[in-house]
Parts: structure tokens; C-alpha cells; sequence
């Protein structure tokens, strides 16, 4: 099939490699004339885990394509996906310019019959709106449907050629037929493709990722309980995720969950819900509560070094939103190293990817490590805020050598509370016995 995705960040770009990897001729459009000259060349603009190998071979078969004209994606797409940015507004609403100018655009230029796919995540009433403004210009068919996405950043190859579902909001037979064929190699398994209408589609992702949030943080509201009273997270963890009603996963308590994602999608789904004269509570409670979460561990810092952190040099490992990307928008890293850096501490700093978005942040206000290890020189403690596999299982006693004392705070409950006793660190992690 011929396929043209319109924008090329991380949503788009997966989305056009995995549907080449599967035969389709794909064109991607950018208005961004640096980045596609890197991709003609092979280079893959983000870190995503096992991207660059269907990324190569899918330029190489020439399936898989670059342009920065619109018109050119244009003539070539029976399926045009968009999937273009829709940012947090001032107000918290989701900013709808960028889908609805190309919408505008794309009725100017179309001549035949398209299926237009709302990929990125947008409010209840945007394929409608879409809808609307590619119809004020048409002079041909088309059909608006939504398509939301469920790509986990570090595991979004996996994710795309796996699905455990498609959600299509669509009206039209011809086009669900149409995103149906396209779909079918990636649910041989027997995973469904869900047809609704479009709202209920558009819906869904918004629902799916505040409850996930939701599951995070009424965990983390476990965890902050387990510390006053004495109970231990993991095992309350194990006893009720083996529940399938509740399932095992998403809940690992932390210093909260941060992401390109869940903030903005949670945010927006709250005002979506005022806007409609409906008061989210739930949902304004976990706001408020992983806010809160991100730097739980700051008045224990504080007051293991008696309330004065001013001669204080923290070793930090992981800076990203979570491990296996380079991402670090909304981290719980930035609001920690902001607190710490206010209380006067100097911080030593290493993560596997996210070092240069750090840098272009926080400029000279850091230092930097060439390693995890020589993060830890000099410093009086370490604090770890992403769980990298990396750090899972380091060398104890290097970690001891190079610090000025064993002590350790652990955003991601990484170790053994008992093998770090036995270890002879003073170890403070979320919601465990210490
Ligand atoms: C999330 C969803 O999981 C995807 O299904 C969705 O498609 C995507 O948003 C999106 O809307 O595009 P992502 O933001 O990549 O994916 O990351 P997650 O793996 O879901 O993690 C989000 C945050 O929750 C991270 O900060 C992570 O550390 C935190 N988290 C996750 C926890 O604190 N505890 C957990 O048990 C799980």
C-alpha cells in the first residue's frame, strides 16, 4: 500500500519504519530540511532501541522515503497519517494548530480519494474538527480516522509490530476496510483490531494513559503509607498484583512518572473534562500527588546531612524519564537536581543517553561524568532517579571506595534493602523497610 506519514518525530517515524518493514511504500514529510537530509542518509534522529536496523533496511529497499513537500507526500499517500505535535497549551488543553494547519492544507492539495489518520494524540471532537477543515477546500473524497497510538518510548519497534491492540475510530467502511488490510500483518497472533466511532477512539488513548498514571501513583500512595507504618511495598505489591483484576504491572512506586506522555495527556484530559462542565477529581488528585512524588526523597537528603546541604556533592545516576531513552521531558531527575541545586548542593551527574539533553538544560550548572562510576568520585552520596539496567547490579564495593560515605537514595528501588544492610550502606529507597 502506499503510505504517507506527515511528521517525523517519534510517533511518525516509528510508525513509517514499521510500516515499510512490512512491504508498504512509505513517504515521510518533515518541514524540517536538516533532519531529512540526515534520514536520506541513514541517520535515525532519536534513540529508540532496534529502530536503526528497520531503519537501514527499509531505506536501502527504497520502501521507506524522505521529502520536505507536502505535495510531493501528498500525491504519493492512499493512507496519509498525521502525526504531527499537539503541545500542552498555557491552560493545559492540547494545542490543536499544528494538525489543523496541515488539515487545512492537505483539502487544498488532495485530487483523489484518502484516508486521512489521526495518529497523534488529540482531544474527543478533533477527527470531526479535521474533518471540517479539510472539507471547507476538497474538491474530492476522504475520510477521517482516528488511529491513537500505544508505542512505549525504548520499546515502541516491539509495541508497533506487536500490538496487544489497534483502536480504529472510523465511520466509514472503505476506510476501515482500507486500515484494517494495513494493520493485519502486525495482529496474526490474534490480537484485536477494535473499530469504534472517532470520539470513542480518540477517547480511548486518553483514558488508557490516565489510568495508568492513576495505577502509578495510587502506588506510590501505598509506598508513602508503607513508610509510616511500617509495611513493605514489595510485598504489597506482590500481593495484589497477582490479583489479574488489578495485574502485575505499572506498579512500581518511584520518584513518579514523568514522559512526553502521561503529564501532558493526564493534564489534557482533566481540562478536556472541565471544558465539558465535568470535574475529573481522580484525575486532578494524581496531578497533584506525582508532583509531589518527584522529590519525596529531598527531605530525607536533607536531613541525613542535618538540614545543610551547602558543602554537599550528590552523585546522580539516570537523568532520563524512565531507562532506554534520551528523553528527559518531565523527568523526575530535573525537579530533583532544580531542589537540590536551590538547597546549594553540587551535583555529579551520568546518564547512558539523556547527557547531552541534560546539558543543553542545566549548561555548567552540573558536572558531568564521563562514567557512573567517576560520577561517585568525591561525592557524599549517591541518588538514583532511573532504573538503566546498568545500574541494577554495580560494584558494591567501588561504589563504597569512591564515595565519602555508603549512603545511598533510591528513587527506583533497585536493590535489596536486606543485601544492601549486609553491604554496609545506609540506603533509603520508597516505601520499603529500611
Ligand atoms: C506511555 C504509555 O505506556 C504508552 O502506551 C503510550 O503510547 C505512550 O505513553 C504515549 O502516549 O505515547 P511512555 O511515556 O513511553 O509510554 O512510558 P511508560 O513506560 O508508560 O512510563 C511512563 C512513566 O511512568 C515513566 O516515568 C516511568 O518511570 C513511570 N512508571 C511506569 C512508574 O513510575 N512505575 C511503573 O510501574 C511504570
Amino acid at each position: 500500500m502506499k503510505i504517507t506519514v506527515i511528521g517525523t518525530g517519534y510517533v511518525g517515524l516509528v510508525t513509517g519504519t514499521c510500516l515499510a518493514e512490512t512491504g508498504n511504500e512509505v513517504v515521510c514529510v518533515d518541514v524540517d530540511k536538516v533532519k531529512i537530509e540526515k534520514m536520506r542518509d541513514g541517520v535515525v534522529p532519536i534513540y529508540e532501541p532496534h529502530l536503526d536496523v528497520l531503519f537501514e533496511r527499509n531505506i536501502k529497499a527504497n520502501r521507506l522515503t524522505f521529502t520536505t513537500s507536502l505535495d510531493k507526500g501528498l500525491e504519493h499517500g492512499d493512507i496519509v497519517f498525521l502525526a504531527l505535535p499537539t503541545p500542552e497549551d498555557e491552560d493545559g488543553s492540547a494545542d490543536l494548530s499544528y494538525v489543523l494547519g496541515v488539515a487545512e492544507e492537505i483539502g487544498k492539495k488532495i485530487k483523489d480519494y484518502k484516508v486521512i489518520v489521526d495518529k497523534s494524540t488529540v482531544p474527543v471532537g478533533t477527527a470531526e474538527k479535521v474533518n471540517a477543515t479539510i472539507s471547507k477546500n476538497a474538491s474530492c473524497d476522504f475520510d477521517v480516522v482516528s488511529n491513537p497510538e500505544f508505542l512505549r518510548e525504548g520499546y515502541a519497534v516491539d509495541d508497533f509490530l506487536k500490538p496487544e491492540r489497534i483502536v480504529i475510530g472510523a465511520s466509514s467502511e472503505k476506510a476501515t476496510k482500507l486500515m484494517e488490510r494495513l494493520y493485519s500483518p502486525f495482529v496474526r497472533s490474534g490480537n484485536p483490531i477494535i473499530v469504534m466511532d472517532e470520539k470513542s477512539a480518540e477517547l480511548t488513548k486518553y483514558a488508557a494513559n490516565s489510568f495508568l498514571a492513576t495505577k502509578i501513583t495510587f502506588m506510590n500512595e501505598i509506598a508513602n503509607y508503607c513508610e509510616l507504618v511500617g509495611a513493605d511495598v514489595d510485598k504489597v505489591r506482590a500481593g495484589m498484583g497477582s490479583d489479574s483484576r488489578i495485574g502485575k504491572r505499572f506498579l512500581f512506586p518511584g520518584i513518579g512518572y514523568g514522559g512526553s506522555c502521561f503529564p501532558k495527556d493526564v493534564k489534557a484530559l482533566q481540562k478536556a473534562g472541565a471544558d465539558a462542565n465535568y470535574d475529573f477529581k481522580i484525575l486532578e488528585a494524581v496531578i497533584g500527588v506525582n508532583s509531589k512524588q518527584k522529590t519525596i526523597l529531598l527531605p530525607k537528603i536533607e536531613n541525613h546531612f542535618n538540614g545543610n546541604l551547602s558543602d554537599i556533592k550528590i552523585a546522580i545516576w539516570g537523568l532520563a524519564f524512565k531507562p532506554e531513552t534520551d528523553d528527559i521531558r518531565e523527568a523526575p531527575s530535573i525537579d530533583m537536581m532544580n531542589a537540590l541545586l536551590e538547597k546549594g548542593a553540587s551535583l555529579s551527574v551520568f546518564d547512558p543517553e539523556a547527557m547531552p539533553n541534560i546539558k543543553a538544560k542545566f549548561g555548567d550548572k552540573l558536572h558531568y561524568a564521563s562514567s557512573m562510576y567517576e560520577a561517585l568520585e568525591n561525592a557524599d552520596s549517591l541518588l538514583i532517579c532511573t532504573e538503566w539496567s546498568i545500574f541494577r547490579t554495580p560494584d558494591f564495593n567501588k561504589i563504597k571506595s569512591l564515595l565519602k560515605e555508603a549512603t545511598i537514595f533510591d528513587g527506583r528501588n533497585l536493590y535489596d534493602v536486606q543485601l544492601m544492610q549486609k553491604e554496609g550502606f545506609n540506603y533509603t529507597s520508597i516505601g520499603r523497610k529500611e
